[in-house]
């Protein structure tokens, strides 16, 4: 599909789903080849459960775990500027060597309170990989150490990502037609 409708918006195709692929590749080989040891993946829903399970099935580092976070920050199709933590850190994480999966880092709020989490338990090191980066509308300073792709400011669908709560289930990633 060329076009695709949700709610009462059209978004294009954008990033195909061969593309999104290559690109998971890419970030599961430098993350293969970074050095970390036994890390404990932490996936944020909803949007990264695409991304987490492709990737994960490329990670080839001993003893690595995953975990699932919950953090909701967006409206439509702007981000409220405030987080909701949904579903919370479980047990205990103190030592770990942590890899955040984010489907798109946009303002970077999202980030700046998971981070915040992560370091009041004590981990011994956080690295972020995210598949979508837009550096025009990123306010943080926080490094990411793996991006998938840079894009324009460009409101996304598919592939994990929602227009509210449509088009999680797209194979690829569609951008609001303008
Ligand atoms: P941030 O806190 O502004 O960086 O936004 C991060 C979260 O907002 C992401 O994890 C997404 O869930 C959501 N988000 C940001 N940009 C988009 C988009 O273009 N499409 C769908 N969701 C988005
Ligand atoms: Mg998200």
């Amino acid at each position: 599909m060329k076009t695709v409708t949700l709610h009462n918006k059209t978004f294009d195709i954008y990033i195909t789903s061969d593309e999104i692929s290559d690109i998971v590749n890419s970030i599961a080989n430098q993350i293969n080849n970074s050095g970390i040891k036994d890390p404990l993946f932490i996936a944020v829903m909803n949007g990264a459960f695409l991304f987490a399970s492709d990737i994960m099935r490329k990670i080839t580092i001993p003893n690595t775990e995953i975990s699932f976070i919950k953090l909701s920050s967006y409206s439509g199709t702007q981000t409220t500027g405030k987080v909701s933590e949904l579903i919370g850190i479980e047990g205990n994480i103190s030592g770990r060597n942590i890899v955040v999966l984010e489907d798109i880092v946009d303002t970077g709020i999202t980030l700046d309170k998971i981070i915040t989490l992560l370091k009041k338990e004590n981990v011994a090191d956080i690295k972020i990989a995210t598949l979508l980066f837009k550096p025009d509308a990123y306010t943080k300073d926080i490094h990411i150490d793996f991006i998938g792709k840079s894009i324009p400011n460009d409101f996304v669908v598919g592939y994990g990502l929602d227009y509210d709560e449509l088009g999680r289930n797209l194979p690829h990633i569609y951008k609001l037609k303008d």
